[in-house]
Protein backbone atom coordinates (compact mmCIF):
# COMPACT_ATOMS: atom_id res chain seq x y z
CA UNK A 1 0.00 0.00 0.00
CA UNK A 2 1.39 3.44 -0.63
CA UNK A 3 1.54 6.06 1.88
CA UNK A 4 -0.47 9.00 1.34
CA UNK A 5 2.61 12.27 -0.08
CA UNK A 6 3.90 13.95 2.20
CA UNK A 7 2.88 18.15 2.14
CA UNK A 8 6.02 19.23 0.60
CA UNK A 9 5.35 15.85 -2.28
CA UNK A 10 2.10 17.43 -2.74
CA UNK A 11 3.97 21.02 -3.20
CA UNK A 12 6.58 19.72 -5.37
CA UNK A 13 4.67 18.03 -7.62
CA UNK A 14 2.16 21.28 -8.01
CA UNK A 15 5.47 23.47 -8.76
CA UNK A 16 6.48 20.70 -10.99
CA UNK A 17 3.72 21.96 -13.53
CA UNK A 18 4.29 25.81 -13.32
CA UNK A 19 7.03 26.38 -15.44
CA UNK A 20 5.50 23.90 -18.16
CA UNK A 21 4.54 25.97 -21.50
CA UNK A 22 7.33 28.45 -20.18
CA UNK A 23 10.86 28.35 -22.36
CA UNK A 24 13.28 26.78 -19.85
CA UNK A 25 15.80 29.67 -20.75
CA UNK A 26 13.11 32.49 -20.05
CA UNK A 27 12.62 30.60 -16.12
CA UNK A 28 16.05 30.65 -16.03
CA UNK A 29 16.46 34.02 -17.07
CA UNK A 30 13.93 35.14 -14.20
CA UNK A 31 15.49 33.17 -11.81
CA UNK A 32 18.50 35.27 -12.51
CA UNK A 33 17.20 38.38 -12.69
CA UNK A 34 15.25 37.86 -9.14
CA UNK A 35 18.51 36.71 -7.54
CA UNK A 36 19.88 39.93 -8.46
CA UNK A 37 17.31 42.08 -6.94
CA UNK A 38 16.84 40.10 -3.89
CA UNK A 39 21.28 40.18 -4.15
CA UNK A 40 20.56 44.37 -4.61
CA UNK A 41 19.87 47.07 -2.43
CA UNK A 42 16.54 46.27 -0.78
CA UNK A 43 13.93 47.41 -0.03
CA UNK A 44 12.18 48.25 -3.22
CA UNK A 45 9.60 50.80 -3.18
CA UNK A 46 7.05 48.21 -5.51
CA UNK A 47 7.01 44.68 -5.73
CA UNK A 48 9.95 42.91 -7.05
CA UNK A 49 7.47 40.04 -8.15
CA UNK A 50 5.59 41.91 -11.13
CA UNK A 51 4.27 39.34 -13.38
CA UNK A 52 3.48 35.01 -14.16
CA UNK A 53 7.11 34.64 -14.53
CA UNK A 54 8.22 35.98 -11.56
CA UNK A 55 6.12 34.47 -9.39
CA UNK A 56 6.58 30.75 -11.51
CA UNK A 57 9.91 31.69 -11.21
CA UNK A 58 10.22 32.55 -7.38
CA UNK A 59 8.10 29.69 -6.23
CA UNK A 60 9.65 26.83 -8.48
CA UNK A 61 12.91 28.31 -7.24
CA UNK A 62 12.30 29.62 -4.05
CA UNK A 63 9.73 27.93 -2.27
CA UNK A 64 10.40 24.61 -1.39
CA UNK A 65 13.31 26.00 0.46
CA UNK A 66 11.44 29.02 2.31
CA UNK A 67 8.67 25.98 3.20
CA UNK A 68 11.23 23.45 4.43
CA UNK A 69 12.91 26.43 6.82
CA UNK A 70 9.49 27.51 7.80
CA UNK A 71 8.65 23.83 8.56
CA UNK A 72 11.65 23.81 10.92
CA UNK A 73 10.70 26.89 13.23
CA UNK A 74 7.73 25.41 13.63
CA UNK A 75 8.52 21.73 14.55
CA UNK A 76 10.36 24.12 17.32
CA UNK A 77 7.12 25.80 18.21
CA UNK A 78 5.23 22.26 18.53
CA UNK A 79 8.49 20.67 20.44
CA UNK A 80 8.34 24.35 23.20
CA UNK A 81 4.34 23.85 22.66
CA UNK A 82 2.97 20.69 21.77
CA UNK A 83 -0.56 20.58 23.28
CA UNK A 84 -0.97 24.05 21.54
CA UNK A 85 -2.79 24.60 18.22
CA UNK A 86 -3.61 27.96 16.35
CA UNK A 87 -6.94 28.27 15.22
CA UNK A 88 -6.17 31.39 13.00
CA UNK A 89 -2.89 32.18 11.55
CA UNK A 90 -1.69 35.29 9.28
CA UNK A 91 1.03 35.06 6.99
CA UNK A 92 2.52 38.28 6.41
CA UNK A 93 4.46 39.03 3.23
CA UNK A 94 3.21 35.18 2.44
CA UNK A 95 3.76 35.66 -1.39
CA UNK A 96 3.18 32.07 -3.31
CA UNK A 97 2.31 30.76 0.58
CA UNK A 98 5.60 28.42 1.46
CA UNK A 99 4.71 29.52 4.90
CA UNK A 100 1.04 28.65 5.03
CA UNK A 101 2.07 25.28 3.40
CA UNK A 102 4.13 24.59 6.15
CA UNK A 103 1.28 25.94 8.61
CA UNK A 104 -0.78 23.31 6.95
CA UNK A 105 1.38 20.54 7.46
CA UNK A 106 2.18 20.97 10.71
CA UNK A 107 -1.76 21.26 12.31
CA UNK A 108 -3.38 19.05 9.51
CA UNK A 109 -6.90 18.01 9.53
CA UNK A 110 -10.02 19.19 10.92
CA UNK A 111 -7.93 21.14 13.61
CA UNK A 112 -5.84 23.02 11.19
CA UNK A 113 -6.07 26.78 11.24
CA UNK A 114 -7.70 29.23 9.08
CA UNK A 115 -4.97 31.19 6.95
CA UNK A 116 -4.79 34.52 5.88
CA UNK A 117 -1.98 35.30 3.31
CA UNK A 118 -1.08 39.16 3.09
CA UNK A 119 0.97 40.44 0.48
CA UNK A 120 1.48 43.49 -1.84
CA UNK A 121 2.32 41.24 -4.53
CA UNK A 122 -1.43 40.41 -6.87
CA UNK A 123 0.29 37.99 -9.09
CA UNK A 124 2.05 36.29 -6.34
CA UNK A 125 -1.15 36.16 -4.31
CA UNK A 126 -3.10 34.85 -7.53
CA UNK A 127 -0.25 31.97 -8.03
CA UNK A 128 -0.49 31.16 -4.62
CA UNK A 129 -4.21 30.65 -4.24
CA UNK A 130 -3.93 28.56 -7.49
CA UNK A 131 -1.08 26.06 -6.05
CA UNK A 132 -3.33 26.05 -2.81
CA UNK A 133 -6.47 25.30 -4.71
CA UNK A 134 -4.70 22.64 -6.35
CA UNK A 135 -3.39 21.29 -3.32
CA UNK A 136 -6.25 18.89 -2.32
CA UNK A 137 -5.67 20.49 1.30
CA UNK A 138 -8.76 21.87 2.66
CA UNK A 139 -7.11 24.10 4.91
CA UNK A 140 -4.98 25.37 1.80
CA UNK A 141 -7.97 25.55 -0.16
CA UNK A 142 -9.74 27.69 2.09
CA UNK A 143 -7.23 30.13 2.59
CA UNK A 144 -8.12 33.66 2.17
CA UNK A 145 -5.36 36.00 0.18
CA UNK A 146 -5.49 39.29 0.60
CA UNK A 147 -3.78 42.57 -1.02
CA UNK A 148 -1.68 44.71 1.48
CA UNK A 149 0.99 46.89 2.35
CA UNK A 150 3.52 46.42 5.03
CA UNK A 151 4.26 49.29 6.60
CA UNK A 152 3.49 51.84 9.66
CA UNK A 153 -0.81 51.62 8.63
CA UNK A 154 -0.47 47.86 9.03
CA UNK A 155 -3.23 46.95 10.78
CA UNK A 156 -3.33 42.86 11.11
CA UNK A 157 -6.70 41.28 12.76
CA UNK A 158 -5.97 39.77 16.24
CA UNK A 159 -4.77 36.15 15.30
CA UNK A 160 -3.02 32.45 16.73
CA UNK A 161 -0.16 32.60 14.82
CA UNK A 162 1.96 35.08 12.43
CA UNK A 163 4.37 33.86 10.35
CA UNK A 164 6.88 36.46 8.77
CA UNK A 165 8.79 34.51 6.27
CA UNK A 166 12.02 36.28 3.84
CA UNK A 167 10.57 39.53 4.13
CA UNK A 168 12.17 41.72 6.98
CA UNK A 169 14.90 41.85 4.45
CA UNK A 170 13.05 43.69 1.81
CA UNK A 171 11.41 46.10 4.05
CA UNK A 172 13.28 49.46 5.73
CA UNK A 173 14.19 49.25 9.29
CA UNK A 174 10.82 51.57 10.26
CA UNK A 175 8.53 49.16 8.49
CA UNK A 176 10.83 45.94 10.10
CA UNK A 177 9.79 47.65 13.41
CA UNK A 178 6.16 48.03 12.68
CA UNK A 179 5.15 45.05 11.38
CA UNK A 180 7.20 42.77 14.14
CA UNK A 181 5.11 45.31 16.47
CA UNK A 182 2.26 44.77 15.11
CA UNK A 183 2.79 40.84 14.89
CA UNK A 184 2.93 41.18 18.82
CA UNK A 185 0.00 42.84 19.12
CA UNK A 186 -1.80 40.37 17.80
CA UNK A 187 -1.06 37.11 17.84
CA UNK A 188 -0.51 34.94 20.52
CA UNK A 189 2.62 33.35 18.47
CA UNK A 190 4.97 34.97 15.90
CA UNK A 191 7.39 33.04 13.99
CA UNK A 192 10.14 34.72 11.89
CA UNK A 193 12.42 33.33 9.17
CA UNK A 194 15.39 34.90 7.43
CA UNK A 195 18.08 33.66 5.44
CA UNK A 196 20.74 32.56 7.60
CA UNK A 197 23.36 34.62 6.86
CA UNK A 198 24.81 37.49 9.35
CA UNK A 199 22.88 40.13 8.15
CA UNK A 200 19.38 37.59 8.64
CA UNK A 201 20.51 37.30 12.13
CA UNK A 202 21.13 40.28 13.13
CA UNK A 203 17.75 41.09 11.44
CA UNK A 204 16.34 37.80 13.75
CA UNK A 205 18.31 39.52 16.84
CA UNK A 206 16.51 42.71 16.21
CA UNK A 207 13.22 41.67 15.68
CA UNK A 208 13.84 38.98 19.26
CA UNK A 209 14.76 41.77 20.69
CA UNK A 210 11.57 43.87 19.98
CA UNK A 211 8.94 40.40 20.64
CA UNK A 212 10.61 40.25 24.25
CA UNK A 213 10.32 44.15 24.93
CA UNK A 214 6.60 43.27 23.73
CA UNK A 215 6.21 40.98 26.41
CA UNK A 216 6.66 37.68 24.54
CA UNK A 217 8.80 34.79 25.76
CA UNK A 218 10.93 32.93 22.81
CA UNK A 219 10.12 29.73 22.78
CA UNK A 220 12.84 28.57 20.14
CA UNK A 221 15.58 28.44 18.76
CA UNK A 222 17.24 29.68 21.89
CA UNK A 223 16.56 27.86 25.83
CA UNK A 224 15.90 31.21 26.87
CA UNK A 225 14.77 34.37 26.57
CA UNK A 226 18.36 36.48 27.94
CA UNK A 227 20.58 37.99 25.38
CA UNK A 228 22.07 36.33 22.80
CA UNK A 229 25.37 34.65 23.80
CA UNK A 230 26.82 35.18 20.56
CA UNK A 231 29.43 38.65 20.73
CA UNK A 232 28.34 40.35 17.61
CA UNK A 233 30.14 39.81 14.33
CA UNK A 234 32.05 36.90 15.54
CA UNK A 235 29.40 34.43 14.65
CA UNK A 236 25.74 34.02 13.37
CA UNK A 237 23.20 31.77 14.52
CA UNK A 238 21.55 29.83 11.88
CA UNK A 239 20.40 26.39 11.23
CA UNK A 240 19.99 23.76 7.98
CA UNK A 241 17.76 22.41 6.51
CA UNK A 242 17.61 20.29 3.38
CA UNK A 243 16.05 20.83 -0.12
CA UNK A 244 15.51 18.51 -2.83
CA UNK A 245 16.55 20.13 -6.05
CA UNK A 246 14.36 20.63 -9.37
CA UNK A 247 15.36 20.57 -12.51
CA UNK A 248 15.18 24.28 -12.06
CA UNK A 249 17.74 24.39 -9.20
CA UNK A 250 20.09 22.21 -11.82
CA UNK A 251 19.92 24.29 -14.53
CA UNK A 252 20.03 27.58 -12.91
CA UNK A 253 22.87 26.21 -10.58
CA UNK A 254 24.32 23.78 -12.82
CA UNK A 255 25.97 20.07 -11.59
CA UNK A 256 23.87 17.17 -10.18
CA UNK A 257 23.76 17.51 -6.14
CA UNK A 258 19.91 15.67 -5.85
CA UNK A 259 19.78 17.73 -2.90
CA UNK A 260 20.96 21.61 -1.34
CA UNK A 261 20.67 22.94 2.02
CA UNK A 262 18.71 25.64 3.02
CA UNK A 263 20.65 28.14 5.66
CA UNK A 264 18.02 29.67 7.64
CA UNK A 265 17.59 31.94 11.13
CA UNK A 266 14.58 32.06 12.77
CA UNK A 267 12.72 33.06 15.87
CA UNK A 268 9.61 31.92 17.62
CA UNK A 269 8.04 33.93 20.68
CA UNK A 270 4.57 33.09 22.31
CA UNK A 271 1.98 34.64 24.87
CA UNK A 272 1.58 31.82 26.22
CA UNK A 273 4.18 29.73 28.52
CA UNK A 274 6.01 26.88 26.97
CA UNK A 275 8.88 24.78 27.94
CA UNK A 276 12.11 26.01 25.65
CA UNK A 277 14.61 23.39 24.83
CA UNK A 278 17.34 23.20 27.81
CA UNK A 279 19.73 23.29 25.56
CA UNK A 280 19.75 23.76 21.23
CA UNK A 281 22.81 22.23 19.08
CA UNK A 282 23.34 24.99 17.06
CA UNK A 283 26.47 23.32 14.89
CA UNK A 284 26.26 20.61 12.50
CA UNK A 285 27.74 17.82 15.62
CA UNK A 286 31.31 16.67 14.94
CA UNK A 287 30.90 12.51 15.03
CA UNK A 288 34.57 10.76 15.83
CA UNK A 289 35.98 8.14 16.48
CA UNK A 290 34.22 6.57 20.07
CA UNK A 291 32.99 10.41 20.14
CA UNK A 292 30.33 13.21 19.23
CA UNK A 293 31.12 16.71 19.68
CA UNK A 294 28.39 18.88 20.19
CA UNK A 295 27.97 22.81 20.08
CA UNK A 296 25.68 23.71 22.13
CA UNK A 297 23.41 26.71 23.38
CA UNK A 298 22.41 26.41 26.62
CA UNK A 299 19.60 28.46 29.46
CA UNK A 300 22.28 28.66 31.81
CA UNK A 301 25.94 28.34 30.14
CA UNK A 302 25.44 30.00 26.98
CA UNK A 303 27.21 28.85 24.21
CA UNK A 304 28.86 25.30 25.34
CA UNK A 305 30.48 22.32 23.51
CA UNK A 306 29.84 18.70 24.71
CA UNK A 307 31.98 15.78 24.09
CA UNK A 308 29.62 12.67 24.22
CA UNK A 309 31.72 9.74 24.03
CA UNK A 310 30.85 5.75 24.30
CA UNK A 311 31.28 6.08 27.99
CA UNK A 312 27.60 7.90 28.51
CA UNK A 313 25.79 4.85 27.00
CA UNK A 314 22.17 5.81 25.46
CA UNK A 315 23.13 9.34 25.51
CA UNK A 316 26.15 8.29 23.14
CA UNK A 317 23.65 6.26 20.85
CA UNK A 318 21.27 9.77 20.98
CA UNK A 319 24.13 12.62 20.36
CA UNK A 320 24.67 10.05 16.76
CA UNK A 321 21.69 10.68 15.90
CA UNK A 322 21.54 14.40 16.76
CA UNK A 323 21.24 16.95 14.30
CA UNK A 324 22.06 20.84 13.70
CA UNK A 325 19.12 22.46 15.11
CA UNK A 326 17.38 19.97 17.39
CA UNK A 327 17.11 20.11 21.27
CA UNK A 328 19.38 18.22 23.51
CA UNK A 329 19.27 16.20 25.11
CA UNK A 330 16.67 14.55 23.19
CA UNK A 331 12.99 14.69 24.79
C1 LIG B 1 11.21 36.70 -0.56
S1 LIG B 1 9.48 36.79 -0.68
C2 LIG B 1 8.97 35.65 0.61
C3 LIG B 1 7.62 35.06 0.32
C4 LIG B 1 7.16 34.01 1.31
N1 LIG B 1 6.93 34.58 2.62
C5 LIG B 1 8.12 32.86 1.38
O1 LIG B 1 8.64 32.58 2.48
O2 LIG B 1 8.37 32.20 0.36
C6 LIG B 1 9.09 38.34 0.06
C7 LIG B 1 7.62 38.68 -0.03
O3 LIG B 1 7.38 39.89 0.70
C8 LIG B 1 6.49 40.69 -0.04
N2 LIG B 1 6.71 42.10 0.35
C9 LIG B 1 7.87 42.80 0.32
N3 LIG B 1 7.69 44.06 0.74
C10 LIG B 1 6.36 44.17 1.03
C11 LIG B 1 5.55 45.22 1.53
N4 LIG B 1 6.06 46.43 1.80
N5 LIG B 1 4.24 44.98 1.71
C12 LIG B 1 3.71 43.74 1.46
N6 LIG B 1 4.43 42.71 1.00
C13 LIG B 1 5.74 42.92 0.79
C14 LIG B 1 6.89 40.41 -1.48
O4 LIG B 1 5.87 40.77 -2.40
C15 LIG B 1 7.16 38.92 -1.45
O5 LIG B 1 6.01 38.16 -1.71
Amino acid sequence: MNASPSTAEVLRAALAGLLDGLPPTKAAQAVDRLIASYRGTTPTDAPVLRDRTDVAAYAAYRMPATFEAVRSALDALREAAPAWTPATHTDVGGGTGAASWAVAEAWEGPEAPRTTVLDWAEPALALGRELAGASGIDSLRDTTWRRARIGAALKLDDTDLVTVSYVLKELTPEDRAALVAEAARAAQAVVVVEPGTPDGYERIITARDQLIAAGLRVAAPCPHSAACPIEPGTDWCHFSARVSRSSLHRQVKGGSLAYEDEKFSYVVATRFPVAPAAARVVRRPQIRKGQVLLDLCTAEEGLRRDTVTKRHGQLYKEARDAEWGDPWPPA
